[in-house]
């Protein structure tokens, strides 16, 4: 029997509003245009289209995931970063819209692109969405991608290889910067875990139930593994050397104060789009 990319949104749309998902329309449309291999809009611009047996299949398939409440992004199998389509599944966060304004910001400052051959680690790679777009938005870089969980590295290198940049990056299972060598580093850059303990079992389910654990929480106050982070920063980078993180929207004023309290300069805490701070950024003082 012949089916429409109309019916099939119908379809799909009621599989997923019976489950109790308010955004069923919208995720109904992305499963339809990936499955049929169109844009969002044109599922309704070309509507009477029919839809093949093999879109059909993916959709038997994905409709029940998502509707099950698995984020769109793990089902389809990739989130869009800066431009870029990054590999994406269960081993790691799924790339957030802020984590682009982040990169988006350590890519602006030219005292770090200004150096000739910079050296930078990102601490916590996940998919690898900031150590990929880093090498490969800025050639001149050396750039170092960690991650405390072998799988999330293995993913990281996967899109690496994806864009033709895993021989640009140094690849390293480990605690943050730990073991790097003193002053070596012009920059570092994380998005580290910034969850706080308690608030676990108040998230989104479609976050705590299917993105890693190890991701999201950060101790008890949620500020465990920025407090090392820094630490560490301030032993590893050069001085002048810049760090920039991602931090939770109420942390601004106390990782304000632990960077100020570790000796960085030029400490500062930015806002994101919708005007929460959501990024903290220093220099290496001389040490
Ligand atoms: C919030 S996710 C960020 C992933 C990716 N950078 C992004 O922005 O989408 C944090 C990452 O830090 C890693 N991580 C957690 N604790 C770590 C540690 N002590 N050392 C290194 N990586 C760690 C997690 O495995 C996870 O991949």
């Amino acid at each position: 029997m012949s089916i429409t990319l109309q019916e099939m949104l119908r379809a799909v749309e009621s599989v997923i509003a019976d489950a109790g998902r308010g955004d069923a329309r919208v995720l109904a449309e992305w499963l339809v245009a990936a499955a049929a291999g169109v844009g969002r809009l044109d599922v309704a611009a070309q509507g009477a289209r029919l839809v093949d047996e093999a879109a059909r299949a993916r959709l038997d398939e994905w409709a029940p995931r998502v509707a099950r409440g698995e984020p769109l992004q793990y089902v389809l199998g990739t989130a869009p970063f800066l431009g870029r389509d990054f590999v994406c599944d269960a081993r790691a966060l799924i790339p957030r819209p802020e984590t682009e304004e982040l990169c988006e910001r350590v890519l602006a400052d030219e005292t770090v692109w200004s150096h000739p051959a910079p050296t930078i680690a990102d601490v916590g790679t996940g998919t690898g969405c900031l150590a990929v777009t880093l090498a490969l938005e800025r050639p001149s870089a050396s750039v170092i991608a960690i991650d405390l969980s072998p799988e999330a590295l293995a993913l990281a290198r996967a899109n690496a290889q994806r864009f033709g940049a895993e021989d640009r990056i140094v690849w390293r299972q480990g605690d943050l910067l730990s073991g790097l060598p003193a002053q070596s580093l012009r920059a570092v850059v994380s998005n580290p875990p910034y969850i706080a303990e308690g608030e676990w079992a108040r998230l989104d389910p479609e976050v705590r139930d299917h993105e890693p654990r190890v991701a999201l929480i950060g101790g008890a106050d949620g500020l465990a593994v920025i407090r090392r982070l820094v630490e560490q920063a301030r032993h590893a980078l050069a001085p002048g050397g810049r760090v920039w993180m991602e931090i939770g929207n109420e942390q601004g004023p106390a990782v304000r104060e632990l960077l100020t309290a570790h000796g960085f300069a030029d400490v500062a805490i930015r806002r994101d789009l919708a005007g929460r701070d959501r990024f903290a950024e220093a220099r290496q003082a001389d040490v």
